[in-house]
């Protein structure tokens, strides 16, 4: 069952061309520069008439909604406020009926996630699920759904229902900005377009699998890693450090780029590896920054970029820094693709420490309690 693969985590980070194509089927209208979510069951006049989005979720499901956040701000703007499930059921929540509730749910029985769906239904608000599993409790509750299709997810650590759950994120946002009026079908379209090569883009960041086993051989052994991303990249940067804290039991920390001198440059010495998200976005030249501060420290980077950039090679050393490039991918595309090789590097490190990354210790697929 695990097709040929050691591991279902390596099996299900590697179906993710598939899984987020079968996220994709049917949805995409490039004649209408629209996406088609009938099964959200709220209409365009109740979505052009919301004050407020709450994405809701825990563990990695959250750091889909911190993207999602930036997804729906950027596209539909409208305000987004994202909350964990175990905080907002008891933090007396402001809420109404012009608020849409999103969870975000891969299994759809998280506890803490079906409270705070409960709790905001209580007070009126319309409400959403993206859940990966057909008949849960959370697909039960809202009063509609965006089905991640990902297929069943046996691996404790997430992988493919997050990158399927940033997919869903996108197509929901795109939805909310038509019925808003805030895109027009001709600014949707090269959207749809990147959607649909994103499958082929993840192919080829699968292919550089290689040289990740490689980066993991080479820094397996240090005992702590900090992880640096900024805009729709920082949650990223928390998902790397969670999935290597979860698979391997090495203690690593997330971190927007620019929080790092409020606090943890005081970490950076020879043996803490910083895994850096460069993009070519906006703010490329300030992750050079954060990488000359870490130098200046002494420590090692981990830079990953998009192809077509110059300056970060110049800044690094062989010896002691990797540097990994990714193809050039739509900037709404990228948290996506750069999501793949932070799940690879746990993956490699915890084999290599004889860690069960199937089952890690302490963990269980759905939590099911408080
Ligand atoms: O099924 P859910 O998406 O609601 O699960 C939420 C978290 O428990 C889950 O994402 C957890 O953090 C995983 N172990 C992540 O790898």
């Amino acid at each position: 069952e695990k097709a040929g693969y050691k591991h279902f985590m390596l099996k299900e980070i590697f179906e993710q061309p598939w899984a987020i194509k079968e996220t994709l089927v049917g949805r995409l209208s490039m004649e209408h520069g629209d996406v088609h979510l009938p099964e959200i069951n709220i209409d365009s006049t109740t979505l052009a008439g919301l004050s407020r989005v709450v994405l809701l979720a825990c563990g990695t499901s959250w750091h889909a909604a911190l993207v999602g956040k930036f997804l729906i701000e950027q596209l539909a703007r409208v305000p987004v406020e994202v909350d964990y499930g175990s905080e907002y059921r008891y933090r007396q929540p402001i809420v109404s009926a012009a608020d849409l509730v999103v969870v975000i749910t891969q299994s759809g029985e998280t506890a803490d996630t079906l409270a705070a769906l409960r709790e905001a239904r209580r007070h009126g608000a319309r409400s959403i699920a993206i859940c990966n599993v057909i008949g849960s409790m959370a697909t039960r509750e809202a009063e509609g759904t965006v089905q991640t299709h990902a297929g069943p997810e046996i691996g404790v650590a997430s992988t493919k229902a997050f990158t399927t759950q940033l997919v869903a994120l996108v197509l929901l946002a795109l939805r909310i900005a038509r019925a808003r009026g805030a895109m027009t079908p001709d600014q949707v379209r090269p959207v749809l377009q990147a959607l649909t090569e994103l499958p082929r883009h993840v192919e080829q960041v699968l292919s550089c699998a290689p040289y990740i086993e490689d980066i993991a051989r080479r820094f397996y052994q240090c005992s702590d890693f900090l992880f640096l991303g900024r805009g729709m990249h920082y949650p990223i940067a928390l998902e790397g450090a969670l999935k290597l804290k979860e698979v391997s039991y090495i203690h690593a920390e997330g971190y927007p780029a620019g929080e790092m001198k409020h606090g943890p440059i005081a970490l950076i010495d020879e043996h803490l590896p910083v895994v850096t998200l460069a993009p070519r976005d906006h703010v490329f030249e300030k992750m050079l920054g954060n990488v000359q501060e870490v130098k200046a420290r002494g420590g090692s980077v981990i830079a990953i970029t998009e192809e077509g950039e110059p300056h970060l090679w110049s800044l690094l050393d062989p010896q002691r820094d990797a540097r990994l490039v990714l193809p050039p991918v739509h900037p709404l595309m990228s948290p996506i693709t750069m999501t793949v090789p932070l799940q690879l590097l746990a993956y490699h490190v915890a084999v290599r420490r004889g860690c069960d990354v199937d089952q890690p210790r302490n963990l269980a697929k759905s939590v099911t309690v408080e």
